[in-house]
Parts: C-alpha cells; structure tokens; sequence
C-alpha cells in the first residue's frame, strides 16, 4: 500500500487520484459556470514545467473566450468530427454497441462547443514534419495533458480533442497562428458537474509491461534471477481487418489451433461437456522432444462470447498453466490477445526444472520463447483463415 506522503514530502495519493481520474469531460461540462481566466494561466504555469527537447520553452497556447470565435470554432468543429459523431451516436443509440457512450457523450460536445467558457488550443514554434526527431511534438503533448490533470484537481474537466486539425489552415487562419507553429489539440475548459470522476478500465501493468525483452510477462517480482513462482508468462497480438464475431468463431474452436502448433496435436471435448461455454472442460493432446507425449485436462474458466475465451490446465484451484483470448474492437478493425501464464500449479516444466535447479530461469525462458512461437503461428492462421474466408 502506497503511504499517504512519500519520503518526497508528496501526497501520493492526491496526486494519483488526479492522474487517474482525469477523464474526457464532455457530458459533464457546466456551460453555465464562467472560468476566470487566472485558473487557466495558473494550469499553463504548471504545464509548462513538462519537460521539453533541448530545454527550449517553445510552447504557446490560445485561450479562446470570444463567443464569435467559439462559434467559428464549433462550426469547424462540426464539419470536422461532430457531424460524424452525432450519426455515429443517432445510429448505435440504444443498440449496446461498444462506442455508445463515447458517442453519445463526443456528440454532446459537437453540439455545445459554442458554449463552453474556455476552449484552449496548445501550439508550438515549429512545423512537425514527420521526420521522427524529438523535440517538436513530442515536446507539447505531456505538457498539454498536464495542463488537464492540474485544472481536474481543482475542480475543472477537459476533453483532449484533434478532430479540428483536420480543418488545419482554417483554424489557423481563424486564430491567426503563424505558418511556423504546429498546431496540437483543442482543450475544452469548464467546471465539471457532479462529484468525482472513476479510474477507467485499462490492462494492468503486468499485462502490458515487460521485463528486459518484449512480451516477457510476470505475475510478480521478477526476482533476480527470475524463477517459476514468479508466474512468467508471454502475450502475441494482432490488429486484424475482421469482424470480432468472425475472430472468436475461429478462437473458440478448440482444434483450431492444432496445424500451426510444434506441440499441440488435438483436443477432444470431455465427457459430459460438447463445446466452448464458462466451466465446459476439454482435454489437449501434446507432444514435443522434451517432454514427450501427454495429455492435459483443461477447465474453461473465462468465457464472453465474442470478447473472451479462456482456460487454466490440470487443476482449475492450482492451474499448471493459464490461456487467455481476448477480442477487442479497435476502430476500423478487431484486436485479438492471446496470452499465457505459467504457474502457480506444476506442469511439465518442473520435471524438466527439477532435473537441472540451477538453469531455472535458462529453461524458462526457453519455454516462454518455445510457447510463443506456436502462439504467433496460431496467431498467423487467424489473419490467413480470415483472408481466405473474407
Ligand atoms: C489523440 C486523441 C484524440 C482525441 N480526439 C477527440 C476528438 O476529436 N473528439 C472527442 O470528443 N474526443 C477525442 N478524444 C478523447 C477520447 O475519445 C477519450 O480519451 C476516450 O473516449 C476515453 O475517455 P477517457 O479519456 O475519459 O478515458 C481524443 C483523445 C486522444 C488521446
């Protein structure tokens, strides 16, 4: 548990909470409440000690208050993203689809910009062109998004919008910003409605965070060196242009797999259990040099049709092993995750770790590599199976 103060004399808390709670303010926007223009310069004196290539202060930001030039702005705005977004939100309204609440709250934005107190558009001196040297883009952004976090703990919300940059010269022309300057975003300003703002769902750390080499996942520590109780486990993914619908009916087939596997021969429903479904059982056939022939019991212990399909093997209490599909809808297509974690349960690593103690973490990481090249090979199939059927 995190203490109160760090030994930084920094309540770590309160800073957490604004860090985590800083959320795309839209629906929540009080219209009514003016912004005295000193809490906005007070923000921009913070921002501006977000770091910055070659410490050069290159920043410059617009606070737009002037009604005319709000509404300019909503108008290019509109054509820009919120005509869009209000079809986009009128269509799926009511249907459950994944974006209903994003669109239905970038809609509400679209249709009031006009008559939100503050719109803040961060620029900086320079043109991005593209080239991948830092210094330019990358000297803005975080200072923008600390912008937003210092007005959400005192009570303000803000949106981080780009779709306005579509209309980059009409802006420019609008807001009479030099040819030389970039221009990076438009920040809505206002008081927030309502109490509090909530974490949003992200992947935890562990999920997306890797040790020493891309896609090395530990349950805990690593500890040095990195050990079995230490849950390592490994994670392929792919963004494909597919249905999700079309990538679990594919996922969820439990022989899909058994061509593009070194190891995994076949799987046979278990007796009593006759497909995918939360708590079904099936059981796998392996083979590979090491460890010769086995079969393993397999306990599915995850299962959302068309957005995850999961299992743990051996012992669904102390599992040897733990498999994860996961489907997500990404614009314009569908990302499919599938991971792995080793442990807490034995499986046929610890034969093979019992026999040499001293080269654990060796074996382990040449398992992990051994088991993420089938789960790439698997992952290949998919994109070429959905090729062929789409
Ligand atoms: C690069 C970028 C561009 C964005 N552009 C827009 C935009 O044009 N209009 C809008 O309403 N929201 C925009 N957003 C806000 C996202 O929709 C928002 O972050 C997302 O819905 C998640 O909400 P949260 O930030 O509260 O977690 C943008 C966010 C980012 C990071």
């Amino acid at each position: 548990m995190t203490k109160a103060t760090s030994a930084a004399g920094i309540d770590v808390a309160s800073v957490d909470k604004a860090l985590t709670t800083t959320r795309a303010v839209r629906l929540r926007l009080d219209l009514e409440r003016p912004v005295d223009p000193d809490i906005v310069y007070d923000c921009i004196d913070i921002a501006e000690q977000a770091p910055t290539g070659g410490n050069q202060g290159s920043r410059r930001w617009i606070i737009v208050t002037d009604p005319r030039i709000k509404t300019k702005l909503a108008e290019l705005y509109m054509q820009t993203g919120g005509e869009f977004m209000i079809g986009a939100r009128d269509k799926i309204a009511g249907t459950g689809h994944p974006q209903e609440r994003v669109m239905t709250s970038a809609a509400h934005l679209a249709e009031h910009l006009a008559q939100v107190p503050a719109i803040v558009i961060p620029t900086i001196m320079g043109r991005h062109d593209g080239s991948g040297r830092p210094g330019l883009f990358d000297s803005v952004v975080q200072s923008v998004w600390s912008f937003c976090v210092a007005l959400r703990a005192r009570g303000l919300g803000t949106a981080w919008t780009t779709a306005i940059l579509d209309k980059d010269a009409e802006l420019r022309e609008l807001l009479g910003v030099p040819d030389g300057n970039t221009q990076i975003a438009m920040i809505p300003v206002a008081w927030y409605t309502g109490d509090d703002f909530r974490p949003a769902p992200r992947y935890p750390a562990r999920d997306i965070a890797f040790v020493d080499r891309y896609a090395h996942t530990w349950e805990s520590g690593p500890s040095d060196p990195p050990c079995l109780a230490d849950g390592p486990g490994t994670v392929v993914e792919v963004d494909l242009a597919a249905k999700p619908d079309d990538v679990f009916a594919l996922i969820s087939d439990i022989n899909f797999g058994a061509p593009f596997s070194e190891e995994f021969v076949k799987a046979r429903w278990a007796d009593g259990f006759d497909g995918p479904a939360l708590g079904a059982e099936f059981v796998g056939s392996n083979v590979n040099t090491t460890m010769g022939e086995w079969d393993v019991r397999c306990y599915i212990d995850r299962y959302v049709e068309g957005k995850e399909f999961g299992w743990c093997t051996s012992d669904p209490e102390n599992p040897g092993a733990r498999w994860l599909f996961q489907i997500e809808p990404i614009a314009g297509a569908t990302r499919l995750r599938y991971s792995l974690r080793l442990g807490p349960g034995p499986s046929g690593i610890n034969s093979v770790i019992s026999a040499m103690p001293e080269k654990e973490s060796r074996i382990l990481f040449g398992r992990i590599n051994q088991l993420r090249e089938n789960m790439q090979n698997l992952i290949d199939g998919v994109e070429e199976a959905l090729q062929t059927t789409g």
